[in-house]
């Protein structure tokens, strides 16, 4: 942008010239050349300004109401919301931003009477939960935070934009960057696990992923971090709950990826349904106002969850709809989803002088400026081409594409006697399990754009290999009817038909794969659950297997961690497949095969049992870590181990790797002194393979607590058979200090400890002091 340099007068003059033509331009919405150029040369910001000093009062608030389409609910409709009220609201320019509309010539035709049939002509937002693809789905996000491969997470978002935006979409509500301890929540799934080092990484990841390097061009869109905030501690797992947790949590642990997505230049921040420490988060000034655009200076807009405002009532913080539109107003949220109250309340608030009008004009302009920014004001049509739309959605790239995220995002979690990789001839092997061969819960939960039953399943990834003979044997029915996307899945617990035959046909081969876990529809939103073993039948059905045939490759599905700790203690090769979208059985069969060779690592611990939930790496020592002296009195349960199953950044190879020559550049160093951190990783075994080296800090005494491990750095890095290489991390303040019970940034002086290895519980240790 070019810096011209005048007087106040001639800026006032131009300023004036610029708003009739801007006038004109959004009346009739047609720009000559010489228009648009002079339109160019003004900030946003002025842009924003001209157009805010020309709405009425009605309008701004219109600005402010975001209302679902006519199809496709993802949630409750309030009371009083019919498709005939939207539409005439649509046309007196009271909409702001629509969303769950899609297809050009769907969004084409609300936005043409947004920009056509209104009186300023100002185009919609059309948002959409773009959550892992639009019709070609990458694996769900806590998958793809399995591949620590952020450039390959990037380029998943990428592709997801690509499809999204030739479908007329121009704004996604993703990346959901909520760090979560507790796999009894659904939501877990949609979310980068349990670490807020990895977790910020994987944001910006996701957020330059949506939005690219421009977010004019018509194949970027605007991005939304959610669920602002603390909505993955939600209190036992619950969906929609409670969450009451400390400063200190709230600042070190659940805070940081929401600021790495807003350091990323994310447009758009989502509260959430639940409340926080007493008060209902889309109401919280606090947060939005003191946190948000305060702190951190975020200048796009927060949008509330599905009629989350409506919720603050049901919560008993507001008494009726009026005084939830105050408490959110004021709080900051900007724009009210589908929950028809700011349209209802705020423009006699207004006028009554309750609610002041420069927090309407406040939120305007952040939502004006998101739609200038997305050059909605140049060409409104700009996501509304149906070559693009024909060209661009499911394309062949892009299942290349997500067929490479989904190999990265597999996780080896057992491989005993090496019963991986299976050879590619003259084996006998049975393909068991209900999910062996669905083409639909390997989709996962929020898919609203693809179509079912799409995605390749095992069955189908394991047939491309033709070298061995391949039997198939359901075993079990794993859920009853259909599923969908809003209702409750209804799991099998009394049909056992088939388990006979596939116990027969187990008997008679070299190897069985066994597919299990969870239907796809078992997480995501509204879908907590108290047990997280193999649902239904399953683990019956396991066991009956094991009885015959020991060799046993499991293959598990689902959408958060579980608690099998049977299977792991006698099941040999255990293969984390999670739910891997479109190329699901690709994926596996050629991580099964060897052609692909794991390199995924866990972003999320999984639990023993349910029990020890919240179990996570990075706790606190506690006063009794340790049994001194030989009773019960020191931190522990009596009836399991304090040990998680597998631990966050767990991830075998098919290769190994060694790990030597760990040295920590110095042992005294001062507040501010960057640290080298060097480490040998050599691949010591019969594959070319990949590995994440992950580096854990631990700051043995702090004004705050410190947890016993905190990643602070991780590299993926790809070794020949034989091939060292010399892997370097740096630590400086960002990585060595913390937020106090004040919200500030501190580094303290102290002993710390490095650890560097392929996991949470690496034993390789090295210290340092800081003075
Ligand atoms: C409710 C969910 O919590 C949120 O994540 C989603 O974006 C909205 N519904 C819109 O579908």
């Amino acid at each position: 942008m070019k810096t011209i340099l005048m007087n106040r007068n001639q800026y006032n003059v131009l300023l004036i010239l610029i708003m009739v033509l801007c006038f004109l331009g959004c009346v009739t919405n047609k720009k000559s050349g010489s228009q648009m150029e002079v339109m160019k040369e003004i900030s946003v910001d002025q842009r924003v300004d001209s157009l805010l000093a020309k709405m009425t009062l009605e309008e701004k608030v219109g600005q402010m109401n975001l209302y679902n389409g006519f199809w496709d609910v993802t949630g409750p409709t309030p009371q009083g919301g019919s498709a005939k009220l939207k539409y005439e609201h649509l046309k007196k320019g009271w909409v702001g931003a629509m969303l769950n509309i899609r297809g050009v010539e769907n969004v084409k035709e609300v936005q043409r009477i947004a920009v056509e049939e209104t009186r300023l002509g100002i185009p919609l937002l059309i948002g959409f939960d773009v959550i892992h693809g639009y019709k070609t789905l990458s694996p769900i996000p806590l998958a793809e935070s399995a591949s620590w491969d952020l450039e390959a997470i990037r380029n998943s978002a990428r592709v997801a934009a690509t499809e999204a935006s030739a479908a007329g979409i121009n704004w996604t509500f993703a990346p959901m960057v909520d760090i979560s301890r507790d796999p009894r929540w659904g939501r877990v799934m949609e979310g980068g696990g349990e670490d807020p080092y990895l977790g910020s990484k994987i944001a910006k990841a996701r957020v330059l992923g949506f939005q690219g390097n421009d977010l004019t061009k018509n194949n970027t869109i605007a991005a939304c971090a959610k669920h602002f905030a603390a909505y993955g501690f939600s209190e036992a797992g619950k969906e929609y709950n409670t969450v009451d947790i400390g400063t200190s949590t709230l600042y070190n642990t659940v805070l940081p990826p929401f600021k790495a997505a807003a350091d990323s230049g994310v447009k758009t921040f989502m509260n959430s349904f639940n409340e926080l420490n007493g008060v209902p988060v889309t109401g919280s000034e606090f947060l939005q106002r003191d946190i948000l655009k305060g702190a951190w200076d975020f200048d796009g807009f927060v949008v509330s969850d599905w009629a989350s405002i409506n919720e603050i009532i049901f919560w008993g913080h507001a008494k009726d709809k009026r005084q939830a539109a105050i408490i959110a107003a004021r709080a900051g949220s900007d724009l009210d989803m589908e929950g028809h109250v700011y349209i209802q309340e705020l423009v006699q608030l207004v006028q009554e002088g309750v609610v002041q009008e420069s927090i309407i004009d406040d939120a305007v302009r952040r939502i004006l400026k998101v739609k200038f920014e997305l050059g909605l004001f140049d060409n409104p049509y700009t996501y509304c081409d149906e070559t693009n739309e024909k060209e661009n959605i499911g394309h062949t790239k892009h299942h290349e594409a997500v067929l490479d995220v989904a190999k990265k995002s597999i996780v080896l979690l057992k491989n005993q006697g090496n019963l991986l990789p299976l050879q590619k001839e003259g084996q006998k092997i049975a393909l068991i399990g209900p999910l062996a061969a669905d083409k639909n819960s390997p989709l996962g939960s929020w898919r609203i754009a693809s179509d079912d039953h799409t995605a390749v399943s095992v069955l189908e990834g394991m047939q491309q290999y033709t070298g061995n003979t391949l039997t198939h044997h359901k075993g079990v029915e794993l859920v009853v009817g259909n599923t969908a996307f809003i209702e409750e899945v209804q799991i099998n617990t009394t049909n056992r038909t088939g388990i006979d035959e596939a116990v027969a046909a187990a008997q008679t081969v070299d190897v069985v794969v066994m597919v299990l876990g969870e239907h796809g529809f078992q997480s995501g939103e509204g879908r907590s659950r108290t047990h997280l073993d193999l649902p239904g039948l399953q683990q019956e059905l396991l066991e009956a297997v094991y009885a015959v045939n020991q060799n046993i490759v499991l293959v598990l599905n689902n959408g958060r961690p579980l608690a099998i700790e049977w299977a792991t203690e006698h099941i040999p090769a255990i293969v984390e497949g999670w739910q891997l979208g479109t190329q699901s059985g690709n994926a596996i069969a050629q991580v099964l095969y060897g052609d692909y060779n794991p390199s995924g690592k866990l972003p999320m611990t999984f639990p023993r049992n349910v029990g020890q939930i919240p179990i996570y790496y990075n706790y606190k020592s506690t006063g009794r870590p340790v049994d001194t002296n030989d009773n019960v009195f020191w931190s522990h349960y009596t009836d399991v181990d304090n040990t998680p199953l597998y631990p966050f950044g767990h991830g075998l190879s098919y290769t190994t790797f060694q790990y030597s020559n760990f040295k920590v550049h110095g042992t005294e160093f001062k507040i501010g002194d960057t640290i080298k951190v060097t480490v040998d990783v050599t691949n010591t075994g019969d594959y070319d393979g990949k590995e994440v080296v992950q580096l854990y800090i631990r700051d043995l005494f702090g004004s705050i607590t410190r947890p016993v491990r905190e990643l602070k750095g991780f590299e993926l890095v790809s070794l020949k058979k034989g091939e060292t290489k010399t892997i370097e991390f740096k630590l400086s303040n960002k990585e060595l200090g913390f937020f106090n019970n004040q919200g500030e940034y501190i580094v303290e002086a102290g002993d710390f400890e490095v650890f560097v290895g392929g996991s949470s519980i690496t034993s390789l240790q090295s210290s340092f002091t800081l003075k």
